[in-house]
């Protein structure tokens, strides 16, 4: 199926409200470039900038693109307070206003919204649709042997830890029905980076929802600054760890419960 071919059978039976949420820290060169091509890849659906009070002036940017354009809207946030925080913001945000879908993307063009359509297709028969890297099909562009190291090694941790079948449960670009984030306790949500991809991903598989992968191409930005650091690194680590040993505990009560009876 051709992307445009994808596009309209997401669309055939259902037009839904879809928004774009972009987390923003000093993005100052990218945010216009990536907007644009939303805009043009996807022209029906809206754009979110979550800006944690960029010191670069991606704030104002995107305020001067909101003001020439009714689809793209921007919420101010006083301080940096991670992705995660930024994305919880955005979600409550997109579902008070009534979007049925809200999907997730970098401000670097390193997820292109070229491929978009794939994700919303895909929809079509999930609930939380993940764009993967480390599926057939997937791929990262110009990223050097240790990232690649650190993202393969992370998610085979991830899906022996806590025993699911995604390859990309660390991946940022993924599209949610609203169904999954109104049945998890988004306040509850205190991860950041890689981890807070995880959490969400294990909290729609535990709640039963239908997550599957679609692959994309993720290209390394060519602008600004990584936000990504050893402490995001270590609190992933740490968190699947946890949570992986949860369950295994709930597992194994499980088991010797049914064995007692
Ligand atoms: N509002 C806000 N606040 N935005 C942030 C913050 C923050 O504290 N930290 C990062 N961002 C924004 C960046 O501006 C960018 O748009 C996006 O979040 C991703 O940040 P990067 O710094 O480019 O992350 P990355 O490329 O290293 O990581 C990507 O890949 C990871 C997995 O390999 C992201 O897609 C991650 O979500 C993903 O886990
Ligand atoms: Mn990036």
């Amino acid at each position: 199926m051709t992307e445009a071919q994808s596009r309209s059978a997401a669309g055939a039976g259902e037009q839904l409200r879809t928004l774009v949420i972009i987390p923003t820290y000093n993005e100052r060169e990218n945010l216009p470039l990536i907007v644009e091509r939303v805009r043009s890849a996807v022209p029906e659906v809206d754009i979110l900038v979550v800006d944690d009070g960029s010191p670069d002036g991606t704030g104002e940017i995107a305020d001067k693109i909101a003001a020439d354009d009714s689809q793209v809207q921007v919420l101010h946030r006083d301080q940096k307070a991670g992705l995660g925080a930024a994305y919880v913001a955005g979600f409550q945000v997109g579902l008070t206003a009534g979007y049925q879908i809200l999907v997730e993307m970098d401000a670097d063009g390193s997820h292109a919204p070229e491929q978009l359509p794939r994700l919303l297709a895909a929809l079509a028969h999930s609930d939380l649709v993940l764009g993967s890297r480390w599926v057939p099909g997937g791929q990262v562009l110009n990223w050097p042997r240790s990232r690649e190291l650190l993202s393969r090694g992370g998610n085979l941790y991830t899906r022996m830890a806590l025993g699911i079948e995604l390859h990309d449960a660390t991946g940022g670009y993924r599209a949610y029905r609203r169904s999954v984030l109104e049945a998890i306790d988004l306040s509850a949500i205190s991860s950041e980076g890689y981890c807070f991809q995880v959490d969400l991903a294990w909290r729609a598989v535990q709640a039963g929802f239908r997550v599957t992968e679609v692959p994309i191409t993720f290209a390394e930005r060519e602008r600004g600054e990584s936000k990504m650091s050893g402490d995001i690194v270590r609190e992933a680590l740490l968190r699947v760890t946890e949570w992986g040993g949860a369950h295994r505990a709930a597992q194994l009560r499980g088991l010797l419960s049914r064995g007692s009876r």
